[in-house]
């Protein structure tokens, strides 16, 4: 049996020289030191022994064991040393190189103008109200004065979403801001439906409308919607509240002008246009003809007045609706609307 020792303790210490990583180091030791190796087994047969053998061969079975398990424990710290060694080599760290710039995200130009907005309008009283998106027809054409059938509704082409079993009244992408003056008014007047209060407040959001997609006219696009209603309000109040944003937007220079126009729910109605600083004023693919056209804009019309729950006879009101893109595009000079929603990046690093 002494010989049978020592045989294990040599094959044993000539293979742990083998065990070149964590896993077969583990095999080593299953094989040589588990609870079926050899020396194992040995220690299970000691009494068969006779009383003599047994303190000689236990005392020898013990310093194989002993010697086994420093073998182990040596080895070990060995692959250990040796792998931080390799990590070590692989994954050097060099301090002295220069860090990586990290992107860093930022406002999209779109976004800013908007906030430049509702700071212009909130230094001029005006509170942000936010309307849905998805409208109603009524909401969005009806109620503003455009019948079913009104040629105007040619005018801003919409996306219908739900038509089925709604009859006159199918869902729809709003086209335009303005329904947000309904659903405002309704809700103001509701606080007190005799006395309703005063309103004077700016109504931003995506609208859409199924459109001919050129330099200037995109199929979705940002409206910021005005609306103040109170008694006595006239057109020389939408003047000068315009004729203030653009100068507090553009400087006192800029040259602003409005035209006679139409919309249902407006009356009289015009368009608000700024000089184009593109090309001077001389006419270019973004402006056409030297005038960038911003907004549409008029008197609340009577009968919406009626609809939003306020007496025409006692209440006046001015309402407009100003394409943010546009002003960002003269604001930054921007030659094409379509960079707006592309997400290339060389664009919107430059804001
Ligand atoms: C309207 O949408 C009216 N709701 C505006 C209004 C509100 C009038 C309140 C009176 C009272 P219009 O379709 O003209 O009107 O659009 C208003 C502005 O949105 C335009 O002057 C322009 O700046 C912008 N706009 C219109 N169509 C597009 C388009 N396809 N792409 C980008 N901007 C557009």
């Amino acid at each position: 049996m002494l010989d049978k020792l020592n045989e294990i303790q040599t094959t044993a210490l000539a293979d742990i020289e083998l065990a070149l990583d964590e896993a077969s180091l583990e095999t080593w030791r299953v094989a040589h030191l588990g609870r079926s190796s050899d020396l194992m087994q040995l220690f299970n047969r000691f009494g068969q022994l006779s009383k003599e053998e047994r303190p000689v061969i236990g005392q020898r079975a013990n310093e194989v064991k002993k010697a086994l398990e420093i073998a182990f424990t040596a080895r070990s710290g060995q692959i250990r040393q040796a792998a931080l060694k390799r990590s070590i080599e692989q994954d050097r760290l060099d301090v002295t190189l220069p860090g990586r710039r990290l992107p860093l995200g930022r406002l999209h130009p779109d976004t800013q103008i908007l906030r430049e907005l509702y700071r212009i309008f909130g230094e001029m009283g005006f509170q942000v109200y936010r309307s849905r998106e998805v409208e109603s027809d009524e909401y969005n054409f009806q109620l503003l004065n455009f019948p079913v059938g009104h040629p105007a509704r040619d005018m801003q082409d919409t996306y219908f979403v739900e038509n089925e079993g709604r009859g006159d009244n199918p869902i729809v992408l709003r086209t335009h801001t303005s329904p947000g003056q309904i659903h405002a008014m309704r809700e103001y007047a509701a606080s007190n439906p005799h006395n309703p209060p005063p309103v004077r407040i700016v109504l931003p959001g995506m609208v859409y409308r199924y459109e001919q997609v050129d330099a200037r006219h995109e199929t979705q696009f940002d409206q910021i919607e005005g609306l103040a209603v109170g008694p006595g309000i006239t057109f020389s109040d939408l003047k000068g509240t315009l004729a203030d944003l653009a100068r507090r937007l553009f400087g006192q220079n800029v040259r602003t002008r409005f035209r006679a126009s139409f919309f249902p729910f407006t009356e009289p109605s015009a368009e608000f246009d700024i000089q184009c600083f593109l090309c001077g004023g001389k006419g270019c693919t973004v402006c056409g003809g030297g005038w960038l056209e911003i907004g549409g804009c008029g008197m609340v019309h009577p009968e919406v007045l009626k609809n939003g729950g306020y007496d025409p006879d006692r209440y006046t009101g001015f309402a407009f609706g100003l394409g943010s893109q546009r002003i960002a595009m003269l604001r930054y000079g921007i030659n094409d609307i379509r960079y707006f929603w592309e997400n290339d990046l060389r664009f919107l690093e430059q804001f």
